[in-house]
């Protein structure tokens, strides 16, 4: 998006006003905003967040850097906001990118070290090897549903699953689960405004289901593990971290997986490069991470304080986005590798963010998507795009960079034949036991929980 685009010509002779982050994004996305930005403004610069609601926007590296190191200066809570305080904007029916929520994310301090022990705790605890396992399996068992056409959309059909099915499997749950979490999730980022409330209710029965039956009955599992700790959690609040971590964890991966399948069938020096074992997976992640970002911009940051950033002077209450994407391109910090054109010192990218709220999970979500990337680069032959890349289109998010579908065509192969039936890692959690994987059935004594009565509910809606 070009500013000029995005503003329309300014009326009547005034200079143009801050970018528009509402309303269509372009299908070309906001590259050529960032440098038009800095050009005007430096490295930090006003945008429109909604009609009237402005926000900052950080443009150089080492800004967004400060910014996230430095809690006491800028809070993560957006109740904190002058938007808020004064009765502008609603956090509790804003869009999810700007609202709150009683969990880590939206807490500073004391509570915030109070609610973050027993999610890092649990992610842990988390058997690297048996996941990255359960992982490739899950893989497997996308890939089969639609090797045999020889085409495919590489988002729709896997890269939006997998990371859900992955995270419903790390609560002790069978597939079927996830891809009814899935759906549910789906319908939130749809178009249907009527059946997105529907279905954040009943994500909220998922978790709240979820809690409830692990309370009921532990296992080897997130949820059970987060109960469990010393900090002593409510179900409630147990809940509202289960559901963070899918939220917080469902896009980026998704689109994580896609950009850098893009990156593979579009760019013929990286391929090669991967391809001779020049750049690893893990490589080639940190270089997408730096490249094409999958989460460009993160809300948000609020001023605690009248401060000085980037030479701008920021009042308190202002809100301050993250700007990743436009930090990646910052010229300070832009270097390049000869041979393969990598990004040099690619593991200093800000996607999973830096300071008391960094990522978690970074681990679990590298081993996701490079597991993801690897099962498709195996299995399908001859794997090129369906269109003409430049007809690929984003998704319509000022936040989110990623694929809205890659579609794409192989020479159409075999499914596997189902292996003997495999030692289930979660056996010994009586609540994992119900169902193979993928048949998604419940057992008569659980039915009638309320994870039971959701999982009926979403069976009937399919026929
Ligand atoms: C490629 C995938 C991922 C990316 C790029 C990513 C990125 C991030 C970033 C940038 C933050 C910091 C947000 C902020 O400072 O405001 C964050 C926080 C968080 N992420 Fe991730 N994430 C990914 C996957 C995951 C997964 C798979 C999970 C859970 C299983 C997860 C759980 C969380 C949680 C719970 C927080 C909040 C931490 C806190 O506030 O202290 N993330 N993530």
């Amino acid at each position: 998006m070009t500013t000029r685009s995005s503003d329309g010509p300014p009326p009547c002779g005034r200079p143009p006003g801050p970018p528009r982050f509402y309303g269509p994004t372009p299908d070309t996305g906001r590259d050529s905003l960032w440098d038009e930005l800095r050009e005007r403004h430096g490295p930090v610069a006003p945008v429109e967040l909604e009609p009237g609601i402005r926000a900052w926007l950080l443009l150089g590296y080492h800004e967004n850097l400060t910014v996230l190191q430095n809690p006491h200066l800028f809070s993560r809570d957006t109740r904190r906001w002058r938007e808020v305080v004064e009765g502008r904007v609603d956090p509790s029916s804003a869009r999810p990118a700007l609202s709150w929520r009683p969990n880590v994310l939206y807490a500073d301090g004391a509570e915030h070290t109070r609610l973050r022990a027993p999610v890092v705790s649990a992610l842990s605890r988390v058997d690297m090897a048996a996941t990255a396992r359960d992982v490739r399996r899950i893989a497997d068992d996308l890939i089969d549903t639609f090797i045999a056409d020889g085409e495919a959309d590489l988002i729709k059909d896997f890269a939006d699953p997998l990371p859900v099915l992955v995270l419903n499997r790390l609560y002790g749950l069978p597939d079927g689960y996830g891809h009814m979490l899935g759906d549910l999730t789906g319908i939130i980022f749809g178009d249907d405004a009527r059946r997105g409330e529907e279905a954040v209710i009943r994500i909220h029965q998922y978790f709240a289901g979820l809690v409830a039956r692990k309370r009921r009955t532990p296992g080897n599992d997130l949820a059970s593990w987060m109960l469990e700790h010393a900090n002593g959690l409510s179900d409630h609040e147990v809940a509202h971290q289960a559901a963070l971590m899918n939220s917080a964890g469902h896009q980026p991966t998704t689109h994580l997986i896609g950009n850098t399948m893009r990156t593979l069938l579009t760019d013929e020096r990286i391929r090669a490069a991967h391809a001779d074992a020049r750049l690893t997976i893990r490589e080639l992640l940190d270089h997408v991470m730096w490249t094409d970002t999958p989460f460009q911009v993160l809300p948000a940051r609020f001023a605690l304080q009248d401060v000085r950033i980037g030479g701008t002077e920021i009042r308190a209450g202002d809100a301050l986005l993250i700007g990743f994407d436009p930090a990646h391109r910052d010229p300070a910090v832009q270097r390049g590798r000869e041979d393969t054109g990598v990004v040099s010192g690619a593991r200093a990218h800000l996607m999973f963010g830096a300071g008391p709220h960094a990522c978690p999970s970074r681990e679990l979500a590298r081993l996701v998507a490079a597991t993801g990337v690897t099962a498709l680069h195996e299995r399908l032959a001859g794997l090129r795009p369906a269109v003409d890349p430049e007809r690929l289109r984003r998704v319509p998010s000022p936040f989110v960079r990623g694929l809205s579908a890659l579609p794409v065509v192989f020479a159409p192969g075999e499914p596997r034949p189902r292996p003997p039936a495999a030692p289930d890692p979660y056996a010994a959690d009586p609540s994992a036991a119900d169902g193979s994987p993928g048949s998604g059935e419940e057992p008569p004594d659980r039915a009638e929980d309320l994870l039971g009565r959701l999982f009926t509910w979403w069976r009937s809606l399919r026929g």
